[in-house]
């Protein structure tokens, strides 16, 4: 690499290697300019936030984690009737497809809820079963104060949905209702930290519902 660079030099006329010095000399100054531009921007407006965290954990929750959640869930199912027993699995390489696709939107959302500065719920908003729900004030006071632990029940979440999704691949219903239970612990290993805490909340008057 070395020996062909400085053969190229050492062949090249001296009108040429004026020449690509002077390209090369621009350049540098150019980079230097832009690099004094960069620097100039960055300290006056100081960087932007990457990301835009629009929507609550609570809308999140509704709009993402639990429809897909519930799609998963029920696609494979016993139910039992006077007429008998009924297995539900998923039927055709469609329903297969549809399945994978409610679980990436589901491994994806644990992502979506560690982004930083994500509100829990709207400002005002209250719980809708108060007493057995943690308020959002103090559910993202318990975030903020460790953070650790809530990215542990989002990794739980993430990799609850990777069986899921193993499963899938290989069209195995049992697998995948056995992975199921494991998503459902994540759910609840979190839902118990931050929103209903089992044994209550606060000074421990409160009793935890149905
Ligand atoms: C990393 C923590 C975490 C995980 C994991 C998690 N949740 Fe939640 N979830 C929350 C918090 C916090 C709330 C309370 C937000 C609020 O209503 O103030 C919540 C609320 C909800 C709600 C109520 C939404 C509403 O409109 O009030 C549903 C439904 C829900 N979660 C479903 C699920 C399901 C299903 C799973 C698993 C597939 C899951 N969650 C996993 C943290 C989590």
């Amino acid at each position: 690499m070395m020996a062909s660079l400085s053969n190229s030099w050492s062949t090249a006329s001296g009108a040429e290697r004026r020449g690509e010095k002077t390209t090369s000399g621009k350049r540098f100054v150019l980079a230097i300019l832009a690099a004094a531009l960069l620097l100039g921007a960055t300290s006056c407006a100081g960087p932007e936030p990457e990301y835009r965290p629009t929507s609550t954990i609570k809308e999140v929750m509704d709009s993402v984690v639990d429809v897909n959640a519930d799609l998963l869930w029920n696609s494979v199912a016993t139910e039992v009737s006077a007429k008998g027993t009924i297995e539900r699995a998923p039927q055709n390489d469609d329903d297969w497809k549809a399945l994978r696709r409610s679980a990436i939107s589901l491994i994806e959302a644990s992502n979506i809820l560690q982004i930083p500065g994500r509100m829990v719920a709207k400002p005002g908003e209250k719980s809708e079963n108060p007493g057995i729900e943690q308020s959002p004030e103090v559910i993202k006071t318990l975030i903020d104060s460790d953070r650790a632990s809530w990215i542990r029940h989002a990794h739980g979440l993430h990799d609850a949905t990777t069986a899921i999704i193993k499963a899938i691949d290989a069209k195995d219903t049992a697998a995948l209702l056995e992975a199921g239970d494991t998503l459902d612990k994540a759910c609840e290993a979190c839902h118990k930290q931050y929103w209903y805490p089992e044994g209550g909340f606060g000074s421990g008057s409160v009793k935890k519902g149905p």
